[in-house]
C-alpha cells in the first residue's frame, strides 16, 4: 500500500515538481491549493508527465474549518509538504498582514492537526533569506539567523521558530526545515515551469520573458556592487535538483533516520553565479543575445549568497546535480512552450 502524501501548494513552481518527484518515487499524492496564485492546467501538466492524477482540494488553509474538515477526509496522510504560501518580497512590504495571516496562520492549523496524528512528519518551504546579507560565505545552516529584510523573509524564520518550538513539546512530530537558493528552470518536458503571474519579479522568468519578446529588456538592478562584475551573485538551483531533495528529505523522516525531531538543511547548488554569468549562460543555450540594460539597485537586495551544500551532501546524501546552463535551457524550452499555448489560444 504507497504512502499518502499531502502537498499544499502543490500546483506552484516548486510543489508541482516536487508533486512528479514524489508519484516518480510510488506515493499517492493529494494536493492542497487554493489556486491564488496557481493554476489547474498544472494539475495536467503533472499528469501528463506522470500518467498519474494527483487528488485535489481547491481550499484556502486560512480557513481553519477547513483544514480540520480536509484531515477528517484524509486519515491516512503520512506526510505533509508545506509549499502553501505567498512569497513576493515586494509585495510583503506593501502588504504585511496578508503575509502574516497567510504563511503563519496556515502553518499553525496544519501543525495544530498534525500534533493530534500518530506518527506526523512534516518538511517546511524555507528560503535562503533567513540569513540576509550573510557574513561569511559560503553559507552555513548555522550562520546567524539576521533581521528580515522584508515580511516575506520574517515569515520563513519566524516559520521556522514555530516548528522548532512545537517539536520541543510534540516529540512525536518529526520535522525538516528546507532552506531554498534561487530556485529556477523547469521539468525538461516543458509540461510544468514557473508560471509567474503578472511582472515577473524573479529573475530568470523576466530573462525569458524578453527573450520571446514579452518584454522590451531586462533592467539588471545595479553593476556598482563589490563583485568581480559588479552585479550581485546567487545560486541558482536547477527546480529538478530542488524537487528530488524534498523526496530524500522526506524519506530521511519515514526510515526515521533523522537526528532529533526537527532538522535544518540548505539547498543550493555550493555555486555562486552573478546576473551577468546568469544572462550569459542564457544566451549560450538558447542562441539568443539578451537585451538587458543596467539600472538602479533594487531596494533590500543583498550583495552575495551562495550555500554551504556540506550538511545535505553528508547527512541527506544529495547533491545537486544540474547546471545553470542545464537550468536556463529547460526555462527557455518552457517559455517557449507557453509562447506556443498562447499563440494557439489567440
Ligand atoms: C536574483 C538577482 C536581482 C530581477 C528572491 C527571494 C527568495 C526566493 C527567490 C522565494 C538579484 C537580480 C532580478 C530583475 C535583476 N523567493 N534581478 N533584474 O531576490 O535573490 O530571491 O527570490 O523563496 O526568498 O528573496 O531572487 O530572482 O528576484 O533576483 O537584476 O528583473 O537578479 O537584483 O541580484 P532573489 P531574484
Amino acid at each position: 500500500m504507497s504512502k499518502k502524501i499531502l502537498v499544499t501548494g502543490g500546483l506552484g513552481f516548486i510543489g508541482s515538481h516536487t508533486v512528479v518527484a514524489l508519484q516518480e518515487k510510488g506515493y499517492e499524492v493529494v494536493i492542497i491549493d487554493n489556486l491564488s496564485n496557481s493554476s489547474l492546467e498544472v494539475l495536467g501538466g503533472i499528469t501528463k508527465i506522470t500518467r498519474i492524477s494527483p487528488e485535489f482540494e481547491n481550499l484556502d488553509l486560512r480557513d481553519k474549518q477547513a483544514v480540520n474538515h480536509f484531515f477528517d477526509k484524509y486519515p491516512n496522510i503520512e506526510g505533509v509538504i508545506h509549499f502553501a504560501a505567498s512569497k513576493a518580497v515586494g509585495e510583503s512590504v506593501q502588504n504585511p498582514l496578508l503575509y502574516y495571516e497567510n504563511n503563519l496562520n496556515t502553518l499553525v492549523y496544519l501543525l495544530q492537526q498534525l500534533k493530534e496524528r500518530e506518527a506526523p512528519k512534516f518538511i517546511f518551504s524555507s528560503s535562503c533569506t533567513v540569513y540576509g546579507q550573510a557574513d561569511e560565505l559560503p553559507i552555513t545552516e548555522s550562520a546567524p539567523v539576521k533581521k528580515a529584510e522584508s515580511p516575506y523573509g520574517n515569515t520563513k524564520q519566524i516559520g521556522e521558530e514555530i516548528i522548532s518550538d512545537t517539536c520541543k513539546v510534540v516529540p512525536h512530530l518529526k520535522a525538516i526545515s528546507l532552506r531554498y537558493f534561487n530556485p529556477i528552470g523547469a521539468h525538461p518536458s516543458a509540461n510544468i515551469g514557473e508560471l509567474p503571474i503578472g511582472t515577473p519579479q524573479n529573475l530568470v522568468p523576466f530573462i525569458t520573458q524578453t527573450a520571446a519578446g514579452k518584454r522590451d529588456e531586462l533592467s539588471v538592478f545595479g553593476n556598482d556592487y563589490p563583485t568581480p562584475d559588479g552585479t550581485c551573485i546567487r545560486d541558482y538551483i536547477h527546480v529538478m535538483d530542488l524537487a528530488r531533495a524534498h523526496v530524500v528529505a522526506l524519506e530521511r523522516l519515514l526510515d526515521d533516520e533523522h537526528n532529533g525531531n526537527y532538522e535544518v538543511f540548505n539547498l543550493g547548488t555550493g555555486k555562486g553565479n552573478s546576473v551577468l554569468e546568469a544572462i550569459k549562460a542564457f544566451e549560450k543555450v538558447s542562441g539568443q543575445k539578451l537585451q538587458y540594460r543596467f539600472v538602479d539597485r533594487r531596494e533590500g537586495d543583498i550583495i552575495v549568497a551562495y550555500a554551504d551544500t556540506t550538511k545535505a551532501n553528508d547527512v541527506l546524501k544529495w547533491k545537486a546535480e544540474y547546471t545553470i546552463e542545464d537550468a536556463m535551457e529547460s526555462a527557455w524550452k518552457w517559455q517557449q512552450k507557453l509562447e506556443e499555448k498562447s499563440k494557439s489560444e489567440e
